[in-house]
């Protein structure tokens, strides 16, 4: 099969690699679509240099076939059916697993594959085995939304983490690819209001379409109430200041962009002690989560939000033009077709 290799910073390379094998309790998936993520733009810049690398860790498939035991299993995805599919490696035997929190899994994630290519999810191919727990049926989805199963997943579990509740007011900070998931999803739980600060001019014009109740800048704070939760969707001090202004005494703020470069920032301790703030984290998605994600691709609810979303589309073939756009162009998701 073929499968799309980075070997250093602007070089990909499809390589000729064995069709996995099925165990037992495991599925083999024929990929459909895979969106490019930031790590993929990252590993082709040269800004992450690991190298050779089969990236690609947002995909949707058909089911190709299932292995003997998982076929008992009256929820497992049949052989034909269109998937989203879970690349996470997910042990069952850490503390984070044990405690029912596995999207914080302590195992490391991916290998090395017999072709030496480190596998970090190794997506942008033509097929991939998964545990059979990790793909889930979304009808008949466009195969290039139901790629974005990872992502909204995502999306969900920080919903989940910020405990959103109908009639709340959100703030989101940032109107990139994973702003526009969060306003999606939160006008889906019926939040009261959804405004979303915005630094770019550009990026705050083309979220309006999406139809948030107000668009802001940073400095433009009192024009809105304050929410009862905060969503801030990039790794920035700047954005954490920010919504510390945005949210109501009593309110939460979710920390969903991170990154292990971003300055430290200070807790302001009185201020989350006077004004009972919660902060908290947001990272990777649960089963749950996915569980979630692939019933609102299946039923279609977001497909108008989703499509907007869906820069361009490229054939493996030219995953070379992919990756260089999503590396050096503000896009939201460029997808493989595979
Ligand atoms: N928690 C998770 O599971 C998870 C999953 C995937 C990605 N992420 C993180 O989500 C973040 C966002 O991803 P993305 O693809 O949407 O990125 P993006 O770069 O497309 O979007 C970020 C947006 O924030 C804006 N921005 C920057 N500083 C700002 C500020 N101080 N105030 C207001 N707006 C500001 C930028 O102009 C940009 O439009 C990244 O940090 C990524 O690591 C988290
Ligand atoms: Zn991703
Ligand atoms: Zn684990």
């Amino acid at each position: 099969m073929r499968s799309a290799v980075i070997t250093a910073p602007g070089q990909v390379e499809i390589r000729d690699v064995p069709v996995p094998d099925v165990g037992d309790m495991e599925v083999l998936v024929r990929v459909t679509a895979c969106g490019l993520c930031t790590m993929e733009g990252n590993l082709y810049a040269g800004r992450m240099p690991v190298y050779p690398t089969a990236a690609g860790h947002e995909i949707s498939g058909r089911v190709e076939a299932v292995g003997a035991a998982a076929a008992q299993l009256e929820d497992v995805p049949a052989v034909g059916d269109l998937v989203t599919v879970d690349l996470l490696t997910r042990c069952g035997a850490c503390r984070s697993c044990r405690s029912g929190q596995s999207a914080i899994c302590a195992s490391p994630q991916g290998g090395v594959r017999p072709d030496g290519a480190i596998t970090m999810g190794a997506g942008l191919a033509e097929y991939v085995r998964v545990p059979a727990g990790h793909v889930w049926s979304v009808g008949d989805a466009d195969p290039a939304l139901a790629a974005m199963g990872e992502p909204l997943a995502c999306v969900v579990h920080s919903l989940r983490r910020g405990a959103l509740r109908e009639g709340d007011r959100v703030t989101i900070v940032g109107a990139g690819y994973m702003g526009h998931l969060h306003l999606a999803l939160a006008r889906h739980h019926q939040a009261r209001s959804v405004v979303v600060v915005e630094l770019d001019e550009e990026r705050r014009t083309a979220i309006e379409p999406a139809e948030p109740d107000a668009v802001i800048g940073p400095d433009q704070l009192d024009e809105v109430p304050r929410a009862d939760v905060v969503f801030v969707t990039i790794a920035s001090g700047a954005a954490i200041a920010t919504a510390l202004a945005a949210v109501a005494d009593g309110g939460r703020i979710v920390l969903f962009g991170g990154s292990p470069d971003g300055p430290p920032a200070e807790v302001p301790g009185y201020e989350v002690h006077r004004r009972q703030l919660t902060v908290t984290g947001s990272y990777s998605q649960e089963p749950a989560d996915w569980r979630a994600a692939a019933e609102l691709l299946r039923s279609g609810t977001l497909t108008e939000r989703l499509q907007r979303l869906v820069t361009a589309r490229y054939p493996l073939d030219e995953v070379a033009t992919a990756l260089k756009r999503t590396a050096e162009e503000r896009v939201y998701r460029v997808v493989v077709t595979c």
